[in-house]
């Protein structure tokens, strides 16, 4: 399986070759006679920005290149040249109007397919389009109120195991209830009580991935360095859980379910009517998997570091929870749209703590974005971390605000100030599932629990390939 994984010949025609390092990393693109350059900042060293480590102190120097170098910012990585994009208008043209032009085979995809090969988030053209069309019914508005009561019950089954007075580590406990979320909705399959399992894995391969993105030379990983055989062990865990998800399914008789795992293994080919192989569905699933439940525990840990350090708005946030779920009953799918606050608390959240804080993308050929030339073979990135901060679309951007999200002023902002789920085709498919997970999950902790930061305890900010805190989340748990 890992050598199938690996190989080049499994990338689709149009991405063979473009996101190879053999060929991402040789040679300067060519530069036309007259064409604007975008501005620099200084090399950081000689291969300029390659191989920063992922800190809170990276995400603020990109900030910083936005405010000193404007929306459209030169980098050097090695010798692929990379832009940051900060205008909301160039990121809706990069993201939605010329997406066919921006490819998402870029170094950091292809690293990324070392994990999840060629499922949704990685793969791109005909069978990206072909497994969305599958996989988009699973997250339809009908079945996600079907979702709303599994959610809250294991939203539930968490906040009865804590005790008053404990430390937890917050992180790991919304790890764990998002985990079981989305493999009791997608794959019919409770695994919460493999959570540790999969929070190290994960910690293992995320921190694998970002390294190799960020380092010239790698060795193949049949080489058996340190490195290497921690992340093929990592793999191996993974992979056993998501292979062995499929395996009891396809001792079931078909047609028994009717969720995203029964969706992908039914699905036929309509020109030969063949189903998806076994590494097809690995892949399908494994996205799904890892994409499904670590953002959504990100966006909640962050809530919960937020909430503890503004008692206001957590005191808001108590009194509209109150009066919703009177009597201390669990909430619905129809209480989250009385729950506009904790709504607001979430996308602010979101805001300053964008769980995906980098999006990037590969042009196909050259262009020119906000006036400046854009070589093909280079990278762009748009990241929400940085955009999410523009001055010019978020006043006093550092202050948690959750009245921002009023619709009167999402309405008078430009649609892509803020994009924590990204844009256009490419749009997460799990959205409304993250918005309503988060929003009961909130609700439920609030109505009877008070999450306080372990005083004196700094939670750094780890950019890897989802933005989380450094080191967990240690709250004590106080009954209200
Ligand atoms: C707060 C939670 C979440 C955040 C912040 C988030 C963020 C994102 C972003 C930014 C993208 C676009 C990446 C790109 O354009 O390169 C994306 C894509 C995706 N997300 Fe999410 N996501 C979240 C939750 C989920 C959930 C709950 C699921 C599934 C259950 C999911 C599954 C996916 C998939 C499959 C894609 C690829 C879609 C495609 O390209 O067709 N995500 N997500």
């Amino acid at each position: 399986m890992l050598r199938e994984r690996f190989a080049l010949s499994r990338l689709p025609e149009e991405l063979r070759g473009f996101g190879d390092p053999r060929t991402a990393l040789l040679g300067r693109p060519r530069v036309p006679a007259g064409a604007r350059l975008a501005p620099a900042p200084e090399r950081v060293h000689a291969f300029g920005h390659l191989g920063m480590r992922p800190t809170e102190a990276f995400l603020r120097r990109l900030c910083g290149y936005r405010a000193t170098h404007g929306d459209v910012v030169r980098l050097r990585f090695g010798g692929i040249t990379g832009h940051l994009i900060s205008d909301p208008e160039l990121v809706r043209v990069v993201l939605q109007e010329r997406h066919r032009l921006y490819s998402k085979a870029t170094r950091g995809i292809l690293k990324l397919r070392l994990v999840l090969g060629l499922g949704l988030l990685t793969a791109e053209g005909e069978s990206w389009l072909r497994n969305r069309r599958i996989a988009q019914p699973a997250f339809a508005r009908r079945r996600l109120e079907g979702f709303a009561e599994r959610m809250a019950a294991a939203g539930e089954a968490m906040v009865a195991g804590w005790r008053d007075g404990e430390v937890l580590d917050a992180h790991g406990e919304m790890n764990a209830v998002t985990l079981r979320i989305v493999s009791e909705t997608m794959f019919g399959a409770d695994l919460g009580h493999l959570a540790g399992e999969v929070a190290a894995a994960v910690s293992v391969v995320t921190n694998d991935v970002n390294q190799r993105m960020r380092s010239l030379v790698e060795l193949p990983l049949a080489v058996p360095t340190p490195q290497n055989q921690r992340f093929t062990k990592a793999m191996d865990t993974l992979d056993r859980i998501v292979l062995g998800l499929i395996q009891e399914r396809r001792r079931e008789p078909p047609g028994t379910r009717d969720d995203l795992l029964a969706m992908l293994m039914e699905a036929r080919d309509v020109d030969t009517g063949e189903g998806m192989s076994d590494t097809q569905l690995r892949d399908e699933v494994m996205t799904i998997f890892l994409a499904g439940h670590e953002t959504t525990a990100n966006a909640l840990s962050w809530t919960l570091l937020l909430l503890s350090r503004h008692p206001e708005s957590a005191r808001r946030l108590r009194e509209e929870v109150d009066a919703v779920l009177a009597g201390g009953r669990t909430p619905t799918h129809e209480d989250v749209a009385k729950l506009p606050y904790a709504t607001r608390v979430v996308q602010e959240s979101m805001r300053l703590y964008p769980p995906a804080w980098m999006v990037s993308r590969a042009p196909t050929r050259d262009d020119e974005l906000g006036g400046y030339f854009i070589p093909k073979g280079s990278l762009i990135f748009v990241s929400p971390f940085v955009v999410h901060r523009h001055v010019d679309h978020w006043p006093d951007p550092e202050r948690f605000d959750p009245d921002r999200f009023f619709p009167d002023a999402v309405a008078a902002r430009h649609r892509m100030a803020y994009f924590p789920f990204g844009g256009g085709p490419r749009l997460c498919i799990g959205q409304g599932f993250a918005m309503m997970e988060a929003v009961l999950l909130l609700a439920i902790m609030v109505r009877g629990w008070r999450l306080d930061l372990r005083p004196g305890h700094t939670v750094p900010l780890e950019p890897l390939i989802t933005l989380r805190p450094e080191g967990g989340l240690p709250m004590t748990a106080v009954r209200r």
